[in-house]
Protein backbone atom coordinates (compact mmCIF):
# COMPACT_ATOMS: atom_id res chain seq x y z
CA UNK A 1 0.00 0.00 0.00
CA UNK A 2 1.43 3.31 -0.76
CA UNK A 3 0.56 4.66 2.51
CA UNK A 4 3.47 4.30 4.86
CA UNK A 5 4.98 7.09 7.08
CA UNK A 6 7.17 8.24 5.07
CA UNK A 7 6.95 12.08 5.84
CA UNK A 8 8.29 12.62 1.89
CA UNK A 9 5.35 10.28 0.26
CA UNK A 10 2.76 11.86 -1.83
CA UNK A 11 -0.43 12.91 0.22
CA UNK A 12 -4.27 12.24 -1.08
CA UNK A 13 -6.23 14.88 -0.22
CA UNK A 14 -10.29 15.08 -1.03
CA UNK A 15 -12.91 17.97 -0.93
CA UNK A 16 -15.85 16.93 0.06
CA UNK A 17 -19.04 18.90 0.47
CA UNK A 18 -23.13 19.88 -0.85
CA UNK A 19 -24.34 21.17 -3.77
CA UNK A 20 -22.79 24.83 -4.51
CA UNK A 21 -20.19 24.84 -1.47
CA UNK A 22 -18.12 26.39 -4.19
CA UNK A 23 -15.50 23.01 -4.25
CA UNK A 24 -14.42 24.07 -7.96
CA UNK A 25 -12.83 27.29 -7.44
CA UNK A 26 -11.04 25.71 -3.72
CA UNK A 27 -9.90 22.67 -5.70
CA UNK A 28 -7.60 25.06 -7.94
CA UNK A 29 -6.98 27.03 -5.11
CA UNK A 30 -5.34 23.95 -2.90
CA UNK A 31 -3.68 22.61 -6.55
CA UNK A 32 -1.89 26.84 -6.55
CA UNK A 33 -1.08 26.47 -3.19
CA UNK A 34 0.81 22.99 -3.19
CA UNK A 35 2.68 24.01 -6.05
CA UNK A 36 3.83 27.47 -4.98
CA UNK A 37 5.06 25.12 -1.80
CA UNK A 38 6.96 23.15 -4.86
CA UNK A 39 4.46 19.91 -4.66
CA UNK A 40 3.69 18.63 -7.94
CA UNK A 41 -0.06 17.86 -7.70
CA UNK A 42 -3.17 16.53 -9.86
CA UNK A 43 -6.50 17.18 -9.44
CA UNK A 44 -9.29 14.97 -10.44
CA UNK A 45 -12.66 14.52 -9.61
CA UNK A 46 -15.30 11.72 -8.99
CA UNK A 47 -17.86 10.61 -10.24
CA UNK A 48 -15.57 10.83 -13.17
CA UNK A 49 -11.27 11.40 -13.35
CA UNK A 50 -11.18 8.17 -16.29
CA UNK A 51 -12.64 7.61 -19.31
CA UNK A 52 -14.82 5.25 -18.20
CA UNK A 53 -15.82 7.24 -15.35
CA UNK A 54 -16.41 10.03 -16.88
CA UNK A 55 -18.88 8.00 -18.81
CA UNK A 56 -20.31 7.04 -15.44
CA UNK A 57 -20.62 10.45 -14.34
CA UNK A 58 -22.87 11.36 -17.38
CA UNK A 59 -25.30 8.39 -16.75
CA UNK A 60 -25.26 9.11 -13.07
CA UNK A 61 -25.93 13.19 -13.42
CA UNK A 62 -28.46 12.29 -16.70
CA UNK A 63 -31.94 12.70 -16.60
CA UNK A 64 -32.64 8.59 -15.90
CA UNK A 65 -33.85 7.52 -12.42
CA UNK A 66 -31.75 4.96 -11.17
CA UNK A 67 -32.27 2.99 -7.91
CA UNK A 68 -30.38 4.26 -4.52
CA UNK A 69 -28.37 0.60 -5.10
CA UNK A 70 -27.61 1.34 -8.60
CA UNK A 71 -26.03 4.83 -8.14
CA UNK A 72 -24.42 3.03 -4.85
CA UNK A 73 -22.91 0.42 -7.45
CA UNK A 74 -22.16 3.03 -10.24
CA UNK A 75 -20.22 5.01 -7.83
CA UNK A 76 -18.12 2.18 -6.50
CA UNK A 77 -17.30 0.86 -9.86
CA UNK A 78 -15.98 4.62 -11.13
CA UNK A 79 -14.19 4.48 -7.77
CA UNK A 80 -12.36 1.07 -8.28
CA UNK A 81 -11.11 2.67 -11.92
CA UNK A 82 -10.25 5.85 -10.78
CA UNK A 83 -8.17 4.23 -8.16
CA UNK A 84 -6.53 1.87 -9.76
CA UNK A 85 -5.69 3.70 -12.87
CA UNK A 86 -4.82 7.47 -11.67
CA UNK A 87 -5.16 7.77 -7.89
CA UNK A 88 -2.40 5.15 -6.84
CA UNK A 89 -0.48 5.49 -9.55
CA UNK A 90 0.18 9.02 -9.29
CA UNK A 91 1.07 8.64 -5.66
CA UNK A 92 3.44 5.88 -6.51
CA UNK A 93 4.72 8.12 -8.54
CA UNK A 94 5.70 10.86 -5.86
CA UNK A 95 2.81 13.07 -7.21
CA UNK A 96 0.05 14.19 -5.08
CA UNK A 97 -3.45 13.69 -5.45
CA UNK A 98 -6.85 16.32 -5.16
CA UNK A 99 -9.70 14.43 -6.08
CA UNK A 100 -13.31 16.26 -6.01
CA UNK A 101 -14.93 14.48 -4.04
CA UNK A 102 -14.48 10.56 -3.00
CA UNK A 103 -15.72 7.83 -0.89
CA UNK A 104 -16.97 9.91 1.74
CA UNK A 105 -19.78 11.42 -0.39
CA UNK A 106 -21.18 7.43 -1.17
CA UNK A 107 -21.85 7.83 3.09
CA UNK A 108 -23.17 11.42 2.43
CA UNK A 109 -25.22 10.86 -0.47
CA UNK A 110 -26.33 7.72 -0.92
CA UNK A 111 -26.02 6.62 2.68
CA UNK A 112 -27.33 9.89 4.24
CA UNK A 113 -29.72 10.85 1.49
CA UNK A 114 -31.06 7.71 0.18
CA UNK A 115 -30.35 5.30 3.34
CA UNK A 116 -28.61 2.96 2.59
CA UNK A 117 -27.18 1.24 5.38
CA UNK A 118 -23.95 2.17 6.42
CA UNK A 119 -22.32 -1.55 6.66
CA UNK A 120 -22.83 -2.28 3.45
CA UNK A 121 -21.08 1.09 1.96
CA UNK A 122 -18.50 -0.09 4.46
CA UNK A 123 -17.86 -3.32 2.86
CA UNK A 124 -17.70 -1.90 -0.34
CA UNK A 125 -15.12 0.73 0.85
CA UNK A 126 -13.26 -1.91 2.23
CA UNK A 127 -13.16 -4.23 -0.70
CA UNK A 128 -12.56 -1.23 -3.57
CA UNK A 129 -10.63 0.93 -1.46
CA UNK A 130 -8.12 -1.92 -0.15
CA UNK A 131 -6.91 0.58 2.71
CA UNK A 132 -6.32 3.39 0.83
CA UNK A 133 -7.85 6.98 2.56
CA UNK A 134 -7.42 10.37 1.90
CA UNK A 135 -4.77 11.83 4.33
CA UNK A 136 -6.71 15.04 4.56
CA UNK A 137 -10.33 15.77 3.52
CA UNK A 138 -11.75 19.32 3.23
CA UNK A 139 -15.39 19.37 4.35
CA UNK A 140 -17.09 22.42 2.73
CA UNK A 141 -20.08 23.43 4.71
CA UNK A 142 -22.66 25.57 4.66
CA UNK A 143 -26.64 25.51 5.25
CA UNK A 144 -28.10 23.84 2.67
CA UNK A 145 -30.44 27.05 1.65
CA UNK A 146 -27.05 28.71 1.42
CA UNK A 147 -25.96 26.23 -1.37
CA UNK A 148 -28.74 25.57 -2.89
CA UNK A 149 -29.78 29.33 -3.47
CA UNK A 150 -26.05 29.03 -5.16
CA UNK A 151 -26.29 25.68 -7.31
CA UNK A 152 -29.76 26.48 -8.87
CA UNK A 153 -27.93 30.29 -10.21
CA UNK A 154 -26.00 27.44 -12.56
CA UNK A 155 -27.47 27.15 -15.79
CA UNK A 156 -28.59 23.82 -15.58
CA UNK A 157 -29.62 21.48 -12.85
CA UNK A 158 -28.91 18.25 -12.73
CA UNK A 159 -30.45 14.80 -11.51
CA UNK A 160 -28.67 15.21 -8.10
CA UNK A 161 -29.45 18.49 -7.37
CA UNK A 162 -33.03 18.83 -8.14
CA UNK A 163 -33.42 16.57 -5.06
CA UNK A 164 -35.77 18.15 -2.23
CA UNK A 165 -33.92 20.23 0.52
CA UNK A 166 -34.81 17.05 3.40
CA UNK A 167 -32.08 14.98 1.41
CA UNK A 168 -29.76 17.78 0.99
CA UNK A 169 -30.03 18.17 4.93
CA UNK A 170 -29.87 14.27 5.39
CA UNK A 171 -26.50 14.49 3.15
CA UNK A 172 -24.89 17.63 5.66
CA UNK A 173 -26.00 15.62 8.76
CA UNK A 174 -24.27 12.56 7.15
CA UNK A 175 -20.66 14.36 6.28
CA UNK A 176 -20.81 16.27 9.46
CA UNK A 177 -21.30 13.03 11.31
CA UNK A 178 -18.88 11.31 9.64
CA UNK A 179 -16.05 14.33 10.26
CA UNK A 180 -17.11 13.86 13.94
CA UNK A 181 -16.26 10.45 13.75
CA UNK A 182 -12.61 10.88 11.30
CA UNK A 183 -10.29 11.38 13.97
CA UNK A 184 -9.24 14.83 12.85
CA UNK A 185 -8.80 13.57 8.64
CA UNK A 186 -11.78 15.17 8.07
CA UNK A 187 -11.70 19.04 8.57
CA UNK A 188 -15.06 21.01 8.41
CA UNK A 189 -14.29 24.56 6.44
CA UNK A 190 -16.87 27.53 7.09
CA UNK A 191 -18.03 27.93 2.87
CA UNK A 192 -20.06 30.52 4.06
CA UNK A 193 -17.70 33.01 4.40
CA UNK A 194 -15.91 35.58 2.28
CA UNK A 195 -13.90 33.45 -0.56
CA UNK A 196 -10.70 34.82 1.10
CA UNK A 197 -11.74 33.23 4.44
CA UNK A 198 -12.57 29.99 3.34
CA UNK A 199 -9.06 29.88 1.61
CA UNK A 200 -7.17 30.85 4.87
CA UNK A 201 -9.06 27.65 6.71
CA UNK A 202 -8.07 25.74 3.82
CA UNK A 203 -4.40 26.72 3.81
CA UNK A 204 -4.59 25.82 7.53
CA UNK A 205 -5.07 22.95 6.78
CA UNK A 206 -2.87 22.03 4.31
CA UNK A 207 -0.06 23.21 6.51
CA UNK A 208 -1.02 20.15 8.74
CA UNK A 209 -0.02 17.61 6.29
CA UNK A 210 2.89 18.83 4.28
P1 LIG B 1 -20.37 17.55 -8.41
O1 LIG B 1 -19.04 16.97 -8.68
O2 LIG B 1 -20.71 18.67 -9.32
O3 LIG B 1 -20.59 17.90 -6.98
O4 LIG B 1 -21.48 16.44 -8.80
C1 LIG B 1 -21.36 15.15 -8.40
C2 LIG B 1 -22.68 14.68 -7.83
O5 LIG B 1 -22.56 13.29 -7.56
C3 LIG B 1 -23.06 15.36 -6.53
O6 LIG B 1 -24.45 15.58 -6.53
C4 LIG B 1 -22.75 14.31 -5.48
C5 LIG B 1 -22.95 13.01 -6.22
N1 LIG B 1 -22.18 11.88 -5.72
C6 LIG B 1 -22.85 10.88 -5.05
O7 LIG B 1 -24.07 10.93 -4.90
N2 LIG B 1 -22.13 9.82 -4.56
C7 LIG B 1 -20.78 9.71 -4.70
O8 LIG B 1 -20.17 8.74 -4.23
C8 LIG B 1 -20.10 10.77 -5.42
C9 LIG B 1 -18.62 10.71 -5.60
C10 LIG B 1 -20.85 11.82 -5.90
Amino acid sequence: MTNTNNRNRARFITLEGGEGVGKSSNLAFVQNWLNQQGIRAVTTREPGGTEAGEKVRALFLGDEALTPLTELLLMFAARAEHISRVILPALNKGVWVVSDRFCDASYAYQGGGRGIETEFIAALEQRVLQGLQPDLTLLLDAPVEVGMARARRRQKIDRMESENHAFFENVRTAYLQRAAQSLGRIRIIDATLPLEGVQQQIAAALKTII
